[in-house]
């Protein structure tokens, strides 16, 4: 007999969780937020030091409600996001938090016991096993040893957890299962997830046939991955539209000559959370004196202003608005003020596929690479799914539009397709 099966999509910046049934239907986790519900968690984290009877208590939230916790704070916490990402790294164990060592590991499996609780509470029942997605390729994997490595700290995450049994399967292949459930006869499908940190390819033959008969191993033709996704395209947005306005390219007057100022500012501002790296002593100082040798030091001073403020979540939340916009816009209001600091631009679609030009060609490159490497034709391809919150971008459609043609694309369920899918593997196989 078939029994109920978990899959969980730990996502870099959206996770989710669905249950299915042993008939096929899905049922997906919901987390309330901002006073409705929401099926997709952000996989971040929010810790807070507090002192309780003369000692340091370090408390975090996890999801929606870690973002509510830090919005509400005056004195603001530490706001950690896009976790997944570091997972490949060898050289970063973790980070110190309130002067204590967190590992990696550590921090992921506070998101993933949360998402854990949340769906026992809701679906009555004790979740120790779970098919679990993953990328074809981790931001950052040069080798597949750089993918075993973050698989394996992924593993040790859940098990802290408290998870007995965890199954990886490759998210693209997780949305195929998804789309599966859709089909009344079996196709080759192209299945394109683009998410917060990578875009994940796989070439599948699904459907209800090869779902009775058994599936077997030739059915996967092959996969392929990038480590990019919208989080590079948001980091785009910040170097060109919102850097110059604090400062990047212009310049400071050093006793007779004029030099530009330092650039290094602005990568940290390109990874919106690492700004509060930039809230130490010594670098405050060093941009207070670049601001005093400054030919435009109203920019700087606004730079400062959201450093000293914790802006960084905010100005994300702007940058990522403006993106939002420009899928469904072919233009769009940037808009960013706190105190003395407004920022306000048009933004063109044209000039931001622009932007994103050479990661829309290694996209590009990566598809025809896929195909090319197994003989495929586009015409031989039946059908392609495009998921996650960046195939909302119409350039990244196009790509598959010019390749395929408008008619065999098929979008929908962005935020939940890989965790359904998941679960479903979890009942059929
Ligand atoms: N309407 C939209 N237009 C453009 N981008 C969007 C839109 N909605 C969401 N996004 C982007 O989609 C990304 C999140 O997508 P998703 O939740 O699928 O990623 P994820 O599963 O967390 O990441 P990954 O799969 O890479 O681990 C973010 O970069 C977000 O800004
Ligand atoms: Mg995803």
């Amino acid at each position: 007999m078939r029994h109920n099966a978990i899959g969980i999509d730990f996502g870099t910046s959206n996770s989710s969780v669905a249950l299915a049934l042993p008939g096929g239907e899905v049922r997906m986790a919901v987390f309330p937020f901002a006073g409705t519900m929401t099926d997709s968690y952000r996989s971040l984290l929010y810790l807070e030091q507090e002192k309780v009877h003369g000692r340091n208590v370090v408390k975090s939230w996890s999801g929606p409600a870690g973002i509510e916790r830090y919005l509400d704070a005056d004195d603001k916490g530490r706001l950690i996001q896009s976790l997944k990402s570091f997972l490949t790294s060898r050289t970063l164990k973790g980070t110190e938090i309130f002067g204590r060592m967190h590992t990696l590991e550590e921090l992921v499996s506070r998101i993933l016991r949360d998402l854990k609780g949340h769906a026992e509470a809701q679906f009555g029942v004790s979740i120790g096993e779970a098919v679990v997605g993953r990328p074809v390729e981790f931001v950052g994997a040069e080798k597949e040893a750089d993918n075993r490595h973050a698989e394996g700290r992924l593993r040790e995450a859940f098990r802290v957890a408290g998870f007995d049994k965890v199954s990886f399967q490759l998210e693209p292949v997780g949305a195929a299962y998804h789309y599966e459930s859709t089909l009344e006869r079996d196709e080759l499908l192209l299945i394109g997830d683009f998410g917060g940190g990578t875009s994940d390819f796989t070439l599948i033959r699904v459907g209800p046939g090869v779902r009775k008969r058994g599936r077997k191993k030739q059915d996967l033709l092959g996969h392929a991955g990038l480590g990019l996704a919208g989080d590079t395209f948001d980091a785009k947005i910040i170097h060109h539209l919102v850097s110059p306005a604090l400062g990047a390219g212009t310049q400071l007057r050093s006793v007779d000559k004029l030099l530009p100022v330092p650039v290094w500012i602005y990568a940290k501002l390109e990874r919106w959370h690492h700004l509060s790296f930039l809230k130490t002593k010594d670098t405050m100082e060093m941009i207070r004196v670049v601001q005093a040798q400054a030919l435009e030091p109203e920019k700087i001073a606004a730079l400062l202003h959201l450093i000293r403020e914790d802006l960084g979540y905010r100005l994300h939340q702007s940058v990522q608005a403006v993106k939002r916009d420009l899928s469904s816009h072919t233009e769009a209001m940037f808009r960013f003020s706190d105190g003395d600091v407004s920022l306000d631009a048009t933004v063109k679609r044209s000039d931001f596929e622009l932007w994103i030009g050479e990661e829309l060609e290694r996209i590009r490159g990566c598809v025809d690479g896929l195909l090319g490497a197994h003989k495929v034709e586009p015409g031989q391809v039946d059908r392609v799914f495009l998921t996650g919150g960046t195939s909302f971008v119409p350039a990244v459609r196009r790509i598959f539009e010019e390749r395929f043609g408008a008619a065999k694309i098929q979008t929908g369920d962005e935020f939940t397709s890989v965790a359904r899918g998941l679960a479903l593997q979890g009942v059929f196989g």
